[in-house]
């Protein structure tokens, strides 16, 4: 491939606020005196789809995709064949992350100004690339990621075609903006993944209410547009009203800071070109499972309007099943949560926020590597998350990180929280035990050492406001100071937080967990690496840390505050000596919330492994299959397809209640695999791993299938009236503890094994 030569090219699109953008359309015809094959690298500052004689360059969407654009920008690159003769190379280029709303804030121009486009044509008697010869015009289309787009499809002239003329265009602007940020393509591009037919069309007065049956992210296609002229308004949705109709209500941000409550976008207006037409946005997605068009006189039937689901289009490598199918329709929720939120990077919800949320990435990740292979999407994102770190260590609260709110933000005090910076250390470990690579490690080692060198200063300088008396020699190795989320959205009835008694709390509890956690792993890692003294030396730090938090937060072997919380971090980051007299206080806590958990955000994916692991599987299953607020079931039976952000979906008035699609709930589901399946890696990459089955919740059947690195995983087990039957498949390259309920173990090697084994009861 040669340097670079092609210029970067801009063109104004006016006073137009932000989500009000137009699209910009870009042309450049050229001709050829051969049947050639050139190579096209291309990409943008906003999101461009490009164009060859009309035809769509390649099936990626919003490309090139987000990232942390001032320091990185991936660059596409497509094979065209190009015939002798006339063509033109087109490409529509719109605000995107770079220039359009992003985030909670919907603040715009978080990276620049102005949208520009960066192609380059390289081939044997071809010479295109992006210079002052090109042609540019504002579109009658606007797009914007969160509020949608508006376009009047009347104003399609055949602009993309060669012989077209372009004479009434304007000359682009030349702009010198680099190439040293540019990267190739990290990770699996976003495609339209699938096409899902409504489930049912109706009318509530003149509005059309589509139902799709699951509530997924992308965008909707409509054939039919009625007369040529008619104006139509898209709404999408992932609620109805207790009357049936469709609301945004609990998509849109409402800040007190703000003082307003922002729209929550997501509608297309489409203006139709007559019978044939048909409407399919390419520049924004939404997070729907409804949708409402106003202003079509026509009846709508099923195939004039579909929901198209986009993603990161990554391979499937994890499949569950079993005889329950309630858990069987809680796993396929939280296979959705993850796909409505894997839309180039991993985010919190693909409608109020869209933002790559490190502390739900971290919680989610491991379970994400029980259904899709995530390595690269993840590697990339960490290359954000580094990109993104702050000079003082802290880590963003989201990778890429919209400059309003990062550092220089009035919320800037809000990032660096327990929990959530932590997916700097967390992230790059559970890639490194799901595939097998140290080289996720290395290439993160930096940025593990910055953020565990930051909390090390938080740690040993701050001191919570609530704390008197001389300072203890213990206190220098509590995390007590700074901001912390805290375990974050626990159930309450009131279903809500009161934000000065978060900003004043002493999450102490959580974050000395956290600081002790991300020092063991570092110890680890440092291993790993080869890194001798490093490891020592964290071990050490860990030690420590263990010892301040036992000072601090165990009184007579039982953990204060008393917390279902800080029971099961304590468990699961091996924080006590004796887990026993912990496990019993758990199981006493659940007991008493009448066998419902009452953990948040970070310690829910723990909950159940760490009562299985502990001899409280019957606990274990009691939680998963409870189905009163709070539970896991609970949301699917009142309807979720995917989990919700809180445990209740609803208002008290049945009005949807916060974001319908949060995956991090969903990582109950690893459960399923690690504990139900019994698939656990031993050695990284699943070169050893343990297949033991936690029996439980009357449950007959299950299989778990995992392709690994070195190939596929499969557990399978039925359980009837006496006996218990196993079959394990080991691929080759990797060995196998089978452990049986009854306790009895066996080794084995590639191939299919069958074990039986008395019930237990
Ligand atoms: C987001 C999260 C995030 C949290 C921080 C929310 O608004 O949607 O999922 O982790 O803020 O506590």
């Amino acid at each position: 491939m040669g340097e670079w030569r092609a210029e970067w090219i801009t063109h104004d699109t006016g006073p137009a606020g932000p989500g009000r953008r137009p699209v910009v359309h870009f042309r450049r015809q050229f001709a050829v005196s051969r049947d050639i094959r050139a190579t096209l690298r291309i990409t943008a500052h906003g999101i461009y789809q490009g164009f060859l004689d009309g035809v769509r360059i390649g099936d990626h969407e919003l490309a090139p995709g987000y990232t942390e654009y001032g320091s990185r920008l991936q660059v596409q690159e497509f094979a065209l064949d190009l015939h002798a003769g006339e063509h033109c190379l087109a490409v529509e280029l719109s605000d995107g992350w770079y220039r359009g709303q992003v985030g909670l804030y919907r603040h715009a121009d978080q990276w620049g100004t102005q949208t520009a486009l960066l192609a380059q044509l390289d081939g044997d008697g071809v010479d295109v690339a992006t210079d002052k010869a090109w042609q540019a015009r504002a579109a009658d289309h606007t797009a914007d990621l969160i509020a949608g787009e508006c376009i009047d499809l009347r104003s399609l002239d055949g602009w993309q075609h060669p012989g077209y003329d372009d004479s009434g265009w304007e000359p682009v602007a030349v702009e010198q903006r680099g190439y040293e940020t540019l990267v190739p393509q990290e990770a699996p591009p976003v495609r339209r993944i699938e096409e899902l037919a409504p489930r049912s069309i109706r009318r509530l007065g003149d509005r059309q209410i589509i139902d799709f049956g699951q509530n997924v992210a992308g965008w909707t296609r409509l054939a039919r547009l009625g007369p040529r002229g008619t104006e139509l308004t898209l709404t999408h949705a992932e609620a109805l009203t207790p009357e049936g109709d469709v609301t945004q209500v609990n998509l849109a941000p409402d800040i007190p800071a703000l003082g307003v409550k922002l729209p929550a976008g997501q509608v297309d207006t489409v203006i139709s070109a007559g019978p044939g037409s048909s409407f399919e946005p390419r520049h924004s997605t939404r997070g729907f499972r409804y949708l409402a068009v106003d202003g079509l006189d026509d009846d709508l039937e099923a195939q004039d309007v579909t929901a198209v689901v986009v993603h990161s289009d990554l391979p499937r490598t994890g499949w569950f099943t079993c005889s329950d199918p309630s858990l069987n329709a809680l796993h396929e929720a939280a296979v959705w949560s993850f796909r409505g939120n894997a839309i180039d990077i991993p985010t919190d919800c693909p409608v109020r926020e869209r933002a790559g949320w490190t502390g739900d990435w971290q919680i989610f990740v491991p379970t994400a590597a029980y259904l899709y292979d995530v390595a690269d999407f993840s590697a990339k994102w960490l290359r954000d998350l580094a990109a993104g770190q702050w000079p003082d260590g802290t880590i963003g609260n989201f990778a890429p990180m919209p400059r309003g709110e990062g550092r220089e933000s009035p919320g800037a005090f809000m990032n660096g929280s327990a929990g959530w910076g932590d997916a700097a250390i967390i992230v790059p470990w559970e890639l490194y035990r799901a595939y097998g690579d140290p080289a996720v490690l290395e290439e993160s080692w930096p940025m593990m050492l910055r953020w565990i060198g930051r909390v090390r200063e938080l740690a040993e300088t701050g001191r919570h406001a609530s704390r008197t008396g001389p300072v203890q020699p213990h206190e220098r190795y509590l995390w007590d100071s700074g901001f912390h989320f805290g375990e974050w959205l626990v159930p309450e009835p009131s279903g809500d937080f009161d934000f000065g008694e978060l900003m004043a709390a002493d999450k102490g509890d959580t974050a000395t967990a956290y600081y002790r956690h991300s020092t063991r792993l570092l110890s680890q890692i440092a291993a790993v690496l080869g890194r001798e003294e490093q490891a020592a030396a964290f071990a050490e730090l860990a030690q420590r840390i263990r010892s301040a938090w036992q000072r601090e937060y165990l009184v007579d072997g039982r953990v204060q505050p008393a917390t279902q919380a800080n029971c099961v971090r304590a468990l699961a980051f091996d924080l006590v000596d004796d887990p026993a007299p912990v496990v019993q206080q758990l199981v006493e806590l659940i007991e008493a919330a009448g066998d419902h958990l009452a953990t948040g955000f970070l310690a829910t994916p723990y909950l159940l492994p760490v009562l299985a692991e502990h001899g409280r599987a019957d606990v274990a299953f009691r939680l998963l299959q409870q189905r009163s607020w709070p539970s896991w079931l609970g949301m699917i039976e009142q309807g979720a397809t995917t989990m919700w952000e809180r445990w209740e979906g609803y208002d008290a008035s049945g009005m949807p209640f916060e974001s319908h699609n949060h995956y991090s709930k969903g990582a109950v589901i690893s459960f399923l695999h690690r504990h139900v399946a019994g698939i656990r890696p031993v050695e990284p990459g699943y070169r050893r791993f343990s297949v033991q089955p936690v029996m439980g919740g009357g449950l007959g059947h299950a299989e778990g299938r995992l392709v690994t690195p070195l190939g596929e995983i499969v557990s399978v087990w039925e359980l009837s009236e006496s006996r218990f039957e196993l079959s394990v498949t080991v691929p080759a390259g990797a060995t196998a503890e089978v452990v049986l309920p009854d306790g009895g173990r066996h080794e084995v090697a590639e191939g299919r094994h069958f074990f039986t084994a008395s019930r237990q009861n």
